[in-house]
């Protein structure tokens, strides 16, 4: 077994990780990948855990989402997503949730500002979507982020220190 784990390093194979947003229903959870990531570095969000986060947005929100304070509006479409993870003992990286916020249309969500939310969990099953599953139970994520928003349209952003820099 460890030999194995040895003859797996050597060889530079990736390391096991133990996250399968992709297995999610949700489609966000393979295609995220591919958005553009505006974190210059990986850096601890305590407001969603303590983890470690990026944030990637999908074509529509990276059109925007570089404006960071000058956002005005994200367009209906733009999806923002932020997965986590931690550093195990074992000083490897654990896959933890997926947050996500998308931009419906106009009055689809009077409540959050037409804005979704959703966690998927590590094993890739949904934690709860504003407006579907566990809808009561994510509420909680549109009242920090409309409490805390200053005319950015409930996008809060990482500090200035981890953004990346065109
Ligand atoms: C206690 C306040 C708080 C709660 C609760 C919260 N967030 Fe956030 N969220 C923030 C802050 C602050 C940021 C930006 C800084 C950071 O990530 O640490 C952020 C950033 C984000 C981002 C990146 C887009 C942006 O605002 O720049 C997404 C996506 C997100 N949160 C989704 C969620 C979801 C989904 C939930 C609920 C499961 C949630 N958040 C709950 C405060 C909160």
């Amino acid at each position: 077994m460890i030999e194995m784990m040895e003859a797996m390093d050597a060889s530079g194979q990736a390391q096991p990780i133990l996250a399968s947003w992709s297995e999610s229903d949700r489609a966000e959870g393979r295609d995220f990948a591919a958005w553009t990531n505006f974190a210059a570095t990986p850096y601890i969000s305590f407001t969603h855990g303590e983890r470690f986060a990026t944030n990637h947005a999908n074509p529509v929100a990276a059109e925007v989402y570089g404006l960071f304070e000058d956002i005005g509006e994200m367009p209906a479409g733009g999806i923002v997503a932020k997965p986590t993870f931690s550093i195990g003992p074992d000083g490897q990286a654990y896959w933890e949730t997926l947050f996500l916020m998308e931009k419906a249309e106009a009055g689809t969500s009077p409540d959050t500002n037409d804005w979704i939310y959703t966690a998927i969990m590590p094993d890739g099953s949904l934690m709860g979507r504003t407006l579907g599953a566990n809808s009561d139970g994510m509420y909680f994520c549109a009242a920090c982020h409309m409490g805390m928003s200053d005319n950015t349209d409930d996008l809060l952003f990482m500090e200035e220190q981890y953004r990346l820099r065109n």
